[in-house]
Formats: structure tokens, sequence, C-alpha cells
């Protein structure tokens, strides 16, 4: 069993980035700019945040954090997104969700201009992607392409089982492996909520994204041996040995499914910081096109 060790790869990637921003720094080009905005206080959305904004000064991009109150009215957020679309300062823009059950994912994500929509949430990004097209690709996929790059493992032919199809996760990640790229070439198969028996694809498979939020759901039983697994779970579940009361745990069984893998992502650790590089590279790209 070998660590796809994603605190490793991602801080590669920022490190990589943290370079070339001084040298556009030096250069007196523009440096990339993220504005986030956060609606309410979920506990783990305004976690994500921070350590988006963290990142940001980490690699020395300027960044804003818009916090709204969770009452905030969809015409006002509406509104800030339009603000930010033709401020030319701003070179990328993400609404961290799940956003509060009066608004309208959906309304919001198309507000955003596609050359500034930085999670590659927006429909035209997601039908380049599709297409093959130079896209921004949404921040978790591109994360774990780009560590499955930094480890050189071998997708072409293998066959993938990607576990869940939410439009973050499950379906970019499905579409990018099968695409003809490096890594790539997968031939894919999606399990979902209505598949009759996912173990029984699961032990056909040489890669698997778990990807549907359910903790420990996948077991021993249910791989075979020297399978790629690609935790993409990060549930919180209460600790009472921990400060905070909580551990944050992966959709796999690590203790039992780690010893079959040839290699494995943990929780924490593995997917989570990659998503983070993605987003930085994704802002960083923005501002080079845009200036
Ligand atoms: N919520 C869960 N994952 C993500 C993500 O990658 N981006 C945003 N904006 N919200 C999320």
């Amino acid at each position: 069993m070998q660590i796809l060790d994603g605190k490793k790869a991602s801080q590669a990637i920022r490190d990589d980035l943290k370079i070339e921003v001084a040298q556009r720094a030096a250069e007196g080009k523009k440096i990339p700019h993220l504005a986030a905005i956060l609606v309410g206080t979920n506990g783990a959305s305004e976690t994500y945040v921070a350590a988006k904004v963290r990142a940001c000064e980490e690699v020395g991009f300027k960044s804003t954090l818009l916090h709204f109150e969770e009452s905030v009215s969809e015409t006002r957020l509406l509104d800030k997104i339009q603000e930010l679309n033709t401020d030319p300062d701003v070179d990328g823009i993400l609404v961290q969700l799940p956003l509060p059950k009066h608004i309208t994912d959906e309304q919001v994500i198309n507000a955003i201009d596609p050359e500034k929509d930085v999670d590659g949430f927006h429909p035209v990004n997601v039908g380049k992607m599709v297409q093959g097209l130079d896209a921004f690709i949404s921040a978790t996929p591109h994360g774990i392409m780009l560590l499955l790059k930094h480890y050189k493992i071998d997708t072409r032919g293998k066959h993938a089982v990607v576990v869940g199809r939410s439009n973050i996760v499950g379906r970019p990640m499905s579409i990018l492996l099968s695409s003809n790229n490096n890594p790539g070439n997968c031939t894919v198969t999606v399990c979902h909520s209505q598949t009759k028996d996912i173990k029984e694809y699961c032990l056909q498979a040489d890669i698997i994204v778990a990807a549907l939020g359910r903790p420990g759901f996948i077991t021993a039983d249910m791989v075979k041996e020297g399978v790629i697994l690609i935790d993409v779970g990060i549930t919180r579940v209460e600790d009472t040995g921990k400060k905070s009361g909580y551990k944050l745990k992966g959709d796999v069984d690590f203790e039992t499914v780690g010893p079959k893998c040839s290699w494995i992502t943990p929780v924490p650790g593995g997917v989570g910081p990659m998503t983070i590089a993605a987003l930085m590279k994704n802002t960083f790209r923005s501002c080079k096109l845009r200036n």
C-alpha cells in the first residue's frame, strides 16, 4: 500500500505557483485575485473557505472574503456577483456550496461570468469540459487528476468505478477519467444510489473514486487486490477524544481496505488539499488569460 499524499502534492503545486506569482509581481504584472462568497454559519463551509483564503495568502494572491448572513436574499447575492463580474481586479469568483434553502444554487452559479468561474460549476465550463475544450475544471476533480499526474499513475485502459454522480465530483470525474488524456483513457462505470449491486462493480475496478459522502461505505470485501482508491469523502463524525469533538472520516474504511490497495488517498490529507491546489491553479490561469 502506497499513499497518494495530497498534502505533499498540493504543497509542490503551491510552491511552483508562489514562484510564478513572485515573477509576475517582479515584472509589474497583475497578481491573481480570488473573491470568495460564504453564506451563513455552516462550520464545514467556514473551515473550507478559510483554508482557501489562507492558501491565497501563502501563494501571494490577493483574496476577498465576502461573508453574508444566512438570511441574505438571492437578489442581494446576485447583485454582488454582478459587481464582481465587472470588477477588473477580480480574476476568480467562488460561491461556497451548499447555500441556504431559500437560494437556488443554479441561479447563483449561472450568474458568475464563466471566465471568472474558477470553481468550474458554470454550464459553459461544464459543457467545454465534456467536449474536451479548454475550461475551468471544478476544483475537486481537477485536484484528483493533478494528484494522479503527480504520482505518475498509469490510468490508461483501466476500469474506473466512480461511486457518486454529483455535479461537483462524481459526474465530472467520470468524464475526465474517460477523456483522451493522461491521466484519463479509462473505461468508466458510474454507480449511484439506484445501482443494484455496487459491490459487484467495485470488485471489477482497477480504480475506485468514492464520492458519495457515506463514511466507511467502501469495505474490504468490495475491492480487489491492487486497486487504486481515491477517497473523496470528508464527513465529520463525533470523536469525544478530539478538542473539536469530531474527526473527518472518508467514504472508505481505510484500516481494512488500505492493505488491499496499491495506492490510496488518506482522509484527511488526500483529496482535500488537492482541491485547494486546483482552485489556486484555476485562479492563476484566469489571471493570466485576462491580463
Ligand atoms: N462545496 C463542496 N465542495 C465545493 C467546492 O469545490 N467549491 C465550492 N464552491 N463549494 C463546495
